[in-house]
């Protein structure tokens, strides 16, 4: 039987288990998909083991969906430019890194109706998905993109990927169509300190995280009259890509997809 994982550290919380062996399930495949907390030293071997076809792929989730890329062969050119694998897969003998981050965001923002060709995106955060976000919404054609962190060195440094980056330091705001939060904050009822009282009409708040499927951030922006969105489309839709690419099948999402991730 094949034999699926997602990595991570932590990796407790994933959602992937549920998603992808369910809709194995629901396609017929004879395959097992898990999670496993892997040490930075461990990377190494776990992909031999894929080379060697005793997993058939995995998932890679943070803090080490840069740390795979030396181990692979080759780089779809969304993970190369992004630097950022959350998919591995086995192809003719080739270990190949892909990112489907990027559609899963891409494939959220289309479904919204909200145009941002031109517009202005703050992002709060510099982790793992970002670079996979500046990459869709570069596509979307965006006028400007403005990172905000904590740790203004790890927003510069993504200027190493992306040049034409503006940095915002933390605790500040700009104007802007729509506002991202890709940090951590509110996964457990956190705060983010910032005032959004005065900043016009019709924005849009996103935020990657889904589960509470409102934080305090969404919720903040939904009671200003903003549009709220939160991450679950854009897990379901990359979780998707990744089905795709291992079993060549698109796999069905309706709403008891969106069901099966509730109350997580
Ligand atoms: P990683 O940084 O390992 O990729 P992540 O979950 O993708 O992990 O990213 C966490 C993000 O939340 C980072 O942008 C982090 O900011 P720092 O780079 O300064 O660590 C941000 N974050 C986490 N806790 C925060 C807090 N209390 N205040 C502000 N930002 C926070």
């Amino acid at each position: 039987m094949k034999k699926y994982l997602v990595i991570g550290n932590p990796i407790d919380h994933s959602l992937s288990p549920k998603l992808q062996n369910w809709w194995l399930k629901e396609n017929n495949i004879d395959a097992t998909y898990d999670k496993i907390k892997l040490e930075v030293h461990e990377i190494k071997n776990f992909i031999q083991e894929i080379k060697e076809q005793r997993i058939a792929g995995c998932n890679v989730t943070v803090p080490f969906k840069k740390t795979v890329i030396p181990f692979l062969d080759k780089l779809s050119r969304e993970a190369e430019e992004t630097q950022s694998v959350n998919t591995i897969i086995f192809d003719n003998g080739d270990l190949v890194g892909h990112n489907t981050d990027i559609a899963g965001f891409d494939t959220a923002i289309k479904k919204l109706n909200f145009s941002l060709r031109g517009k202005k995106v703050l992002i709060l955060g510099a982790g793992g998905v970002v670079p996979s976000i500046i990459f869709a919404l570069k596509n979307m054609h965006v006028q400007e993109i403005i990172i905000s962190n904590r740790t203004k060195e790890k927003a510069e440094n993504l200027r190493v990927l992306f040049n034409d980056l503006k940095i915002l330091e933390w605790g500040n705001l700009t104007d802007f169509h729509m506002i991202i939060n890709a940090t951590s904050l509110g996964l457990n009822n956190e705060k983010i300190n910032l005032d959004f009282s005065s900043l016009g009409d019709d924005k849009l708040f996103y935020d990657v995280i889904y589960n509470p499927h409102e934080t305090n951030f969404l919720k903040m922006g939904k009671q200003l009259g903003h549009k709220i969105e939160n991450g679950k489309t854009m897990f379901i839709y990359q979780a998707l890509e990744a089905f795709k690419l291992w079993h060549k099948i698109e796999p069905k999402v309706n709403t008891d997809t969106f069901k099966l991730l509730e109350n997580d």
